[in-house]
């Protein structure tokens, strides 16, 4: 019987010589929020929260896939890859789609899906898969391209597939992150850069809510919509306008008047958040956590008040993190409605945030917090690079 069933498995499953591990890490954004599709800019860290795929591939059409958390199986064909599921291959298949329609050459696996990033968390669990499917699936490592085209590709996938109208920032993240480094994306030129963080004095918590964000995808998307809406607005009267990138400080008194309150709240967040992230680079250089605490203290208010996607669960995060001493900054992190907050928090004081999270939160809100000290690392890619 084993033999019988060994004999119809593909020839590389007999060789364990021929198994293949890739991974792709989640990241968390350091602030830049709702800024990456109003071509903005973004410094998000790549995590060590990381989806891996193990897998031999094989020289036919099939994709096929386990997870390891609940046994579910799922397969598609490279030929015939078909409309979405609403499943989790989704994330693959679409990967697979944008690969091809890229020219990228890819074949087929049979493999196992194990991960330790939270999904639905607001720590971009869909971009790891992405960028592990990309590895996964393409001949060549990477698809022989630069990590930032892949990270594109895997971007059209969610947007194009999926259907998550996102911007670049986690794809990028996964794709590009940094040992040890925050990166800077500026997402109209593309350019980006490492950016040092104080990690010798100081960890990277994130905080989840323990919360569920079944909206997301509705509200951000709407998010995006209202933000591109401004935009066309402005532009109408100011051709130079091609994003609400190009809206300055000066010109928001007048934002209101053509948009309406809404949008221009809207368009007033991405226009502060974008000047925060330059400044919060500046005070990280000159070693000035305080003012970081600052910025990011504003970048969260302004995510409440004018961008609304702040959850009540995320302000008591943000409120009794910012209680402990030793918590140099506290912000919500990722798309918000839920998800999780990010904090920058002196090494000894790690243990009485977890504590004080441990106290509080879950007599004022109901629900149970998870609490990650997390450090950053390298983009995706074969485990042994
Ligand atoms: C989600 C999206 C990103 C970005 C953030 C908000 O994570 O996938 O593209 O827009 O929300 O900053």
């Amino acid at each position: 019987m084993r033999a019988a069933l060994v004999a119809s498995e593909p020839r590389a499953a007999a060789d364990p010589g021929a198994i293949r591990i890739v991974r792709a890490p989640g990241r968390v954004n350091l602030i830049g929020e709702h800024t990456d599709y109003n071509l903005g800019l973004v410094l998000p860290a790549a995590i060590d929260l990381e989806i891996r795929i193990a897998f031999v591939p094989t020289d036919d059409r099939r994709v096929e896939l386990v997870s390891s958390a609940t046994g579910d199986r799922a397969r598609f064909d490279l030929d015939a890859i078909g409309p979405r599921r609403r499943a989790w291959i989704d994330y693959v298949a679409g990967t697979a789609w944008a690969l091809a329609e890229a020219g990228i050459a890819l074949h087929g696996l049979r493999g196992i899906l194990v991960s330790s990033l939270p999904t639905a968390s607001g720590l971009s669990s869909s971009a790891a898969l992405e960028l592990a499917a990309a590895w996964a699936l393409a001949d060549s490592p990477g698809g022989n391209i630069p990590p930032l085209s892949l990270a594109r590709i895997c971007q059209r996938a969610e947007n194009a597939y999926v259907g998550v109208n996102c911007g670049l920032m986690d794809q990028f993240a996964s794709a590009c992150g940094v040992t040890g480094d925050a990166v800077l994306l500026d997402c109209r030129s593309l350019e980006f850069r490492p950016v040092a963080l104080p990690l010798a004095t100081h960890s990277l918590v994130v905080i989840h809510t323990g919360s569920t964000r079944s909206l997301t995808t509705s509200q951000y998307n709407l998010r995006r919509a209202q933000c591109e809406a401004a935009a066309a607005a402005l532009a109408a009267g100011n051709p130079a306008i091609e994003s609400l990138r190009d809206v300055t400080p000066a010109m928001l008194p007048k934002v209101r008047a053509l948009v309406g309150d809404a949008a221009f709240r809207r368009c007033r967040h991405v226009v502060s958040e974008n000047a925060r992230v330059v400044e919060t680079i500046d005070a990280l250089a000159a070693g000035d956590l305080d003012a970081v605490g600052r910025l990011w203290a504003a970048s969260h208010a302004s995510l409440r008040d004018d961008f609304e996607v702040v959850s009540p669960e995320l302000d008591a995060l943000v409120e009794i993190a910012t209680t402990v001493p030793g918590v140099a900054a506290a912000r919500m992190t990722g798309a918000g409605f839920g998800g999780c907050t990010i904090n920058l928090v002196a090494r000894d004081a790690v243990d009485a945030l977890r504590d004080a999270v441990a106290a509080e939160y879950p007599t004022r809100t109901g629900l149970v917090p998870r609490v990650y000290a997390v450090d950053a690392v390298s983009g995706a890619g074969f485990l042994a690079d």
